[in-house]
């Protein structure tokens, strides 16, 4: 045990709850179990403990590197994979209830849900620690450590960079939390998209407020030919109303090998996936595409977290 762990007992719901030192202490030590990894496959800091899983969304890296995660560290898992059917919300159980009762069930919490604020609600009630991995269009705050994490993996660095966010940033979560994390390390940050899917500007006034340069444009070629870093986000089609508005910006941005000829040589792509048309699998093979390697370190960090908010480090 350390006491230099900031995170016993935390909950981790929007990526502006940690400071710049609690989530550089997150990172070091994802990286401390990266290396620890190399020679185990398991590191048994948290046997006998119990991470719940309740996604009311669809996830495959989320849930399963969170699972993977605990499983690393000697901890079990108890999973509702579909919670908006077949958990008791179908019947109408309030987020509140939820939590008294899950709290019994298990030592940790992570929810995905589609109600912005919910991740809050479950911390609320809740005794134990709750981690929120996503909460419809607002945040995806371990997406955003391991973001950071991949791009100090890939650029050796997280100062003064040039990252380009591309795609739905009005509806991506991931990105919300992302530009705000960006913010402790002074960024310069272009967001690429169609006028109709900008970022949110209140997002953008806080952004800047707090030191960000933020240029805005909805043309491709300028964001790549500026970008350390590009972060690739899919059209998020389930927070349309009608399909026919989805389809409009559908295949608005598509990275080919040949749209990078205009990038810095040493571009890092990134992409929290699932990606549907937005990078072309002819980039996959290219050593700046980091996107799988990305959902790889997903799983050291996510150790990091439940390791942390647990006091087993
Ligand atoms: C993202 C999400 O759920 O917000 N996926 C993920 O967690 N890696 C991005 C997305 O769904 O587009």
């Amino acid at each position: 045990m350390n006491s230099n762990n900031p995170l016993i007992g935390r909950d981790i719901v929007s990526i502006s709850d940690l400071t710049k030192e609690e989530i550089r202490a997150v990172l070091d030590q994802a990286l401390r179990f990266e290396q620890q990894l190399k020679d185990a496959h398991a590191i048994p800091l948290l046997n006998g403990r119990i991470l719940a899983t309740v996604f009311y969304e669809p996830s495959t890296r989320t849930r399963l590197s969170f699972e993977s995660a605990m499983h690393r560290l000697g901890g079990s898992v108890i999973s509702v994979a579909e919670a908006r059917t077949s958990s008791s919300a179908a019947k109408g159980e309030s987020i509140y209830d939820s939590g008294k009762m899950l709290e019994s069930y298990a030592d940790v919490i992570v929810q995905r849900h589609p109600a912005v604020g919910s991740a809050r609600a479950l911390a609320d009630a809740a005794s134990v620690p709750v981690i929120n991995a996503g909460d419809g269009t607002g945040e995806h705050p371990t997406q955003a450590l391991l973001d950071l994490y991949t791009i100090e993996r890939e650029k050796g660095t997280l100062d003064k960079l040039t990252v380009a966010m591309m795609g739905d940033l009005k509806h991506g979560r991931t990105v919300h939390s992302l530009a705000k994390a960006l913010a402790h390390w002074k960024t310069k940050l272009i967001l690429c998209a169609p006028r109709a899917l900008a970022m949110p500007s209140d997002l953008i006034a806080e952004l800047r407020h707090q030191g960000l340069i933020v240029i805005e444009t909805e043309n491709m070629g300028a964001a790549l030919a500026q970008a350390d870093v590009v972060y690739v986000t899919r059209i998020q089609q389930e927070r349309f109303e009608t399909v026919e508005e989805y389809m409009r910006y559908k295949g608005i941005y598509v990275i080919t090998e040949q749209a990078l000829r205009a990038a810095k040589p040493g571009i890092v792509i990134m992409h929290p996936l699932p990606r549907v048309d937005e990078i072309s699998t002819d980039v996959d093979g290219l050593p700046n595409a980091a996107y799988f390697r990305q959902a790889r370190y997903g799983v050291f960090v996510r150790m990091a977290l439940l390791a942390m908010v647990l006091g087993a480090v």
